[in-house]
Order: structure tokens, then sequence, then C-alpha cells
């Protein structure tokens, strides 16, 4: 896969995040895939200069549950959209005391626990091994922290997400181990999110909503839908300001990101071509 130079911003939201605001030339299309069916139609448009492709990731309405999530479908979907840059946006609880509901977290590591997905475009036949040491590209992350500038919003920069596999949220004990394993947002959804993007050579970064303490605080028994929403519904105006501002930010740079992102598959791919 190549990556053209002009860059086009995707945006992946999650719970609360299911419009953009101030895009213009609106159109939902639906992208095909060979991959199957994404989670919806993809909305094109504008904002000011910048050509942006949303999906919802649950579907709107929030339809589809984590683990039946098409991954590789909404990738590759955005990936043939010209998406070069994406910017994914999701719930998690919070394994910290001082990320309080409310808090974003522009994380930059992961741990994937999830187990019921498919987690790459390669198979028999074509065997490539990507690096995954550094999941988010850190140019987009920066683009990230500028956008906050100004915006009436707690913002933290770093932090490793754990991702669970849902739908249940964790037990007491998970949530304790996943604690002592230093992670810092548990979530569902980033993987293998992130790792399909680095296969399609999209520069990824993922901005965490924190709605809950999950299950380990001593003040805060148990997770519950309610508690989330009510958290989402208060922080969906500052998601979408971000978004808003992250637009303008990703250009600017010549040919493939230095990061490296881009051309990640050029030393990855193991299958001989002359077999
Ligand atoms: N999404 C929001 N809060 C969560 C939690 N505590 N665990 C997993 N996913 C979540």
């Amino acid at each position: 896969m190549s990556s053209p130079n002009k860059p086009v911003l995707g945006i992946i939201g999650g719970s609360g995040l299911y419009q953009i605001d101030g895009m213009t030339d609106v159109s939902w299309r639906r992208v095909s895939s060979p991959f199957g069916e994404t989670s919806d139609e993809l909305c094109f448009g504008r904002i000011g200069d910048q050509p942006v492709v949303f999906l919802p990731r649950h579907g709107r309405g929030h339809r589809i549950p984590p683990s039946e999530l098409n991954f590789r479908a909404n990738i590759d979907a955005l990936k043939r959209s010209g998406v070069t840059d994406l910017l994914s946006v999701s719930a998690v609880g919070s394994l910290r005391e001082d990320l309080k509901p409310g808090t974003f977290v522009v994380v930059d590591q992961f741990v994937d626990r999830t187990f019921a997905r498919v987690k790459s475009f390669f198979s028999t036949g074509l065997v490539a091994h990507v690096s995954m040491a550094k999941p988010v590209c850190s140019r987009l992350g920066d683009a990230v922290m500028k956008a906050c500038e100004g915006l009436d919003l707690q913002v933290v920069r770093g932090g490793t997400y754990l991702v669970m596999e849902g739908p249940q949220f964790s037990t007491l004990a998970e949530s304790q181990m996943y604690r002592q394993w230093g992670c810092d947002v548990i979530g569902m959804t980033n993987m293998p999110e992130a790792k399909l993007a680095r296969e399609a050579e999209i520069c990824y970064a993922s901005v965490s909503m924190v709605t809950d303490f999950d299950c380990w605080h001593p003040d805060h028994d148990a997770v519950t839908v309610d508690q989330v929403v009510a958290v989402l519904l208060g922080n969906a105006g500052k998601a979408r300001g971000l978004v808003k501002n992250v637009a303008p930010l990703v250009g600017g740079h010549e040919g493939p990101c230095a990061k490296g992102c881009q051309t990640a598959l050029d030393h990855a791919i193991m299958t001989s071509p002359d077999v």
C-alpha cells in the first residue's frame, strides 16, 4: 500500500462522538471493502480546507458491540478513502487515582488482551510483521496536544491503554492486576484498530475520554453504563472542539510522515516475491 502525500484526516468516533462540528460539504457514503461491511456509511466532508472522513465506530445509534466490530473493513475503507492520519476517540475507564472522569488521555501504548477479533490484513500467502513498538504517531499526538490548547479540558499526554475483550466490564481481580501491570486506562476498542492502522500505513493517534474509575477504586464499587453515558454527554462538546481544532494541524509535511508510520511495510514482508 502506498500513502498519498495529501493528508486526509480520518476520525473514528466512539461512544459519545457521533458527529463532527464545523464540517462542510458533508455526504454520507457506503465504501465497500473486500473485508466486509463497515460499521456504517462514512461521512465525507471538510473542516476548513482539510478533507475529513468520519466513521462512527459502533454505527449511528450505537448498534455494534466491541467484539463484533469489523475492524478490518473499517480501516480498509478509511484507507481506500485516502485517509493518511487517523484520530481515534473512545471512552475508557481510569486505572489511576489522578486520571479522574472527564480527563482526556492521549495514550501512547497499548496492552492487547483481546482474543476474539481478526487482527491482521495478512495471512497465508503473504506474511508480514509490522513493528508495534511505538503504536501511535507522535507527530499526530503533537497535533492533538496543540488542538487542546485554549479548550477548557484536562488533557494528559501519554498513557497505556489496556484493551479488554468485553462486553462485560472487568472483575475486581482483573482491574487490580491491570493496575499492577502499570496500565493507565481501560477500554474495549483500540485493538486491533491500532494494529490494522499500522499495517495500512496510516498514522494513528488515540484520545481516551475517561468516564469512570473501573471497579478497583474503593469509592466506586462498579462501573455502570448510566455513569459512563452521563460523563460522555458532559464531554461530547469538548471532544468535538478537539477534532475541529486538530483538522488544520495534520498537514504541513512533505512526503510520508517522518515517524515511519506511512512506510511501515517497507521492512515487514516475510514472504518471498520469487516463490
Ligand atoms: N469504557 C468506559 N469505561 C470502561 C471500563 N471501565 N472498562 C472497559 N471499557 C470502558
